[in-house]
């Protein structure tokens, strides 16, 4: 958007001027409203935009008789999400892992079973919910006063929109009935009835605003409003599903704090209580099939344990509940043509067959692309340029192609030959053995890989740089100002650079570099994290972090290890959850020169935090390595080294000089034996039970 500085001052616009210029922000803002509102994907920083909204209303003051039908002024609902206030959520707001399918659904409840040590015949009770789908949200009461709300954001911090949930008739200012707790955080979901948004639309076209594209996105931009009158002027409902911080317990079962809080008075989702997976399943098919007839989106079915006492003791994996799943609904279907094949190349160099498709809509999106996974996927479905297919779209889920048509094949029609050179940088491109992915071997200088590699350093979980977003990336990479992640560090020495840039004024400049300097320090795991090592997740990342300490530490280790015999390699794929393929990525990483150039670089440039294990952390097992073994009566092995890394241990697979503890269950075999042999503590399963403090 170009009206910074450089714009025309409004009062120095003759008419013309003016009407030229209302024209073309009313085509800019627009443009922006629709990646914002209806593709969630805004372009341009919410400062800029608001300039520009700024600079219309202006204009139209100055010249009122100038103003346009169109005029996004005139428009309701188009201010985007600025200025927020920014709330840490006391209890994060996770995500669901999924269930596609029955199997799925059974394997789950095996899994608590597991874990729970139940015999296999025990019922394990659940409640199955609706699972909506709108806004997660998140809702404070004090004292029995409604006093917070907030989105759910990244999930750790959300936004600010207490005002625009004030509007909501479904959320009660002050709770009814009695018995509540005084902190009680109600999480659930806000959504748009179909029939309210089909109507919100027809105003929407009526004032020649933009339409939403589903009811989800219509919620989200209503409640993303900074005046709160035009939240109240849309009909946004409430489902409450669950809880955040709460002071007092809400009841043994779920099935009984539900009950609680509709008598608060909130509304609760569609449930229904089951004994075990069959009857999960069996409600799962019978909301599918009421599905058309609701009033409003759901996407499938939330199962959760019933019993509380068992809820705690599940807890939490990374970032999602192991009590609770999210069974989908099955994918909608379309056919249509396949127009061309693209060959993508990703962070980690992975070549993905990308299908163009003759745009048709599924389940109310139009979908134009759909992705073919990779070169066995095409073999096996034979799928060929010019094929007629089935495509399905499930969710957020990017679409895939599900079968081709054969009868419908054109006669002059040849199978697709996958590249083996990379179409970005023509380097080699390989398949390893038992690998599905080819790769392209150019590493740094394939400019997709280095793009991408840059957009994952700087992304929210990673370095998290405030205001140097994918297109700034791509922009800056184009143009050399930077080439690899340390440069990013080095951007305050090209501030003369950025400035005579497009878009870029003092404040907006200094804005980057202020957000740069930010992170110029920055814990081991997120450090780990963002140098984007195949397989290596934000879990592993942690995990590494909490073993090896420092970066040094690490670096030296994972250089001893590239010998396979040695005990650093040892050590290495000794930790639970490092396995010998991810050990052959962390170590081909080390290997290469220019990933130990960039290392060199960038522990120059930054302060990277050494990870310990909090002070207020300090247990009898805060540091140690432990081992389990054999089987405990107690609970599960995925309990036992839950319980043990939460009091700060490591846990490992193999009995080494290095181990600790290992915790002998019934029938331990060699591994007690060779834990004698070096002089292990070995703990019977009661004398583990008391260390962890059980
Ligand atoms: S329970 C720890 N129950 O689905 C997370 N979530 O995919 C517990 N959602 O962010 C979530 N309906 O916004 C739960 N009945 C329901 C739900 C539900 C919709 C959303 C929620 C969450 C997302 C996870």
């Amino acid at each position: 958007m170009a009206h910074g500085a450089d714009a025309k001052p409004v009062d120095a616009l003759n008419q013309a001027e003016a009407k030229a210029e209302l024209a073309r922000l009313a085509e800019e803002i627009s443009a922006h409203d629709v990646l914002y509102h209806q593709r969630d994907a805004p372009r341009v920083a919410d400062g800029e935009y608001d300039r520009a909204r700024r600079r219309n209303a202006a204009i139209e003051s100055r010249f009122p008789a100038l103003v346009r039908a169109d005029s996004p002024s005139a428009r309701i609902g188009a201010a985007p999400a600025s200025g927020f206030a920014k709330v840490r959520h006391s209890v994060p707001m996770l995500s669901l892992d999924n269930a596609f399918n029955a199997e799925d659904v059974m394997e789950f409840v095996d899994r608590l079973r597991r874990f729970l040590n139940l015999g296999a015949e025990a019922t394990v009770e659940a409640m199955a919910e609706a699972k909506i789908d709108g806004v997660s949200i998140s809702l404070r009461y004090e004292a029995g006063r409604f006093t917070m709300g907030a989105t759910r954001g990244d999930g750790t911090t959300g936004e600010n929109v207490t005002a625009n949930l004030k509007t909501l008739d479904d959320i009660p200012e002050g709770l009814g009935g009695t018995g509540w707790p005084q902190v009680l955080e109600v999480r659930g979901e806000v959504y748009m009835r179909k029939s309210e948004f089909l109507a919100l639309n027809t105003r929407q076209l009526e004032v020649g605003a933009k339409p939403f594209a589903n009811p989800r996105n219509a919620a989200a931009g209503s409640l993303r409003q900074l005046d709160a009158a035009i939240t109240a002027s849309r009909p946004l409902a409430f489902f409450a599903y669950g809880w955040g911080e709460i002071s007092a317990p809400l009841g043994e079962t779920l099935a009984a704090a539900r009950d609680r809080l509709r008598s608060w008075g909130f509304t609760l989702t569609d449930s229904e209580l089951c004994a075990g997976a069959e009857q999960m399943i069996a409600y799962h098919g019978r909301l599918e099939s009421r599905r058309a007839g609701l009033d409003y989106d759901i996407d499938g079915v939330v199962y959760k344990v019933n019993r509380l006492d068992w809820v705690e003791r599940l807890g939490f994996v990374s970032r999602s509940p192991r009590w609770a799943i999210a069974h989908k609904f099955a994918a909608e279907r379309a056919e249509t043509v396949i127009e061309k094949i693209d060959i993508q190349v990703g962070r980690t160099g992975t070549l993905t067959p990308v299908a163009h498709l003759t745009p048709v809509t599924v389940g109310g999106v139009v979908v134009s692309r759909a992705t073919l996974h990779n070169q066995d996927e095409i073999k096996r479905k034979d799928i060929r340029v010019g094929d007629h297919v089935v495509i399905q779209r499930a969710g957020d889920v990017i679409p895939q192609v599900l079968e081709v048509i054969q009868a419908a094949r054109p006669k002059d029609s040849r199978p697709f030959e996958f590249p083996d050179h990379c179409p970005i940088c023509a380097s080699l491109a390989v398949r390893e053995e038992g690998e599905v992915a080819t790769r392209c071997t150019g590493g740094w200088i394939c400019p997709a890989q280095a793009v991408q590699r840059l957009k994952h350093f700087v992304s929210r979980n990673a370095f998290d740089i405030d205001g140097l977003g994918g297109k700034h990336i791509e922009a800056f990479w184009r143009d050399e100002l930077i080439a690899s992640p340390a440069d990013i560090f080095c951007l305050h020495e090209r501030k003369g650079e950025i400035l005579e840039r497009g878009g870029w004024g003092d404040k907006s400049v200094e804005n980057l570099i202020a957000a740069i300097e930010a992170r110029r320090s920055i814990p081991l795991d997120r450090f780990i994290y963002a140098l984007g090592i195949h397989q290596v997740g934000e879990a592993t990342a942690k995990l590494l972090a909490r073993i090896y300490h420092t970066l040094d530490h690490w670096r030296n280790s994972m250089d001893m290890a590239r010998d396979r015999e040695s005990e650093a390699y040892a050590e290495l794929t000794a930790i639970d959850g490092i396995g010998p393929s991810m050990a052959d990525d962390i170590l081909g990483f080390f290997a290469e020169p220019h990933n130990r150039e960039i290392l060199d670089r960038l522990s120059q440039a930054l302060t990277i935090e050494e990870a310990s294990t909090p002070a207020s952390l300090q247990t009898p097992l805060s540091g140690k390595t432990v081992v389990f073994t054999g089987t405990l009566i107690s609970m599960g092995r995925m309990e036992a080294k839950a319980r043990a890394e939460a009091l700060g241990a490591k846990v490992a697979s193999s009995v080494s000089a290095r181990t600790d503890f290992l915790v002998a269950g019934e029938k331990a075999g060699s591994k007690a034996k060779k834990a004698a042999e070096l002089g292990v503590t070995v703990l019977s399963e009661d004398e583990w039970r008391e260390l962890a403090g059980l």
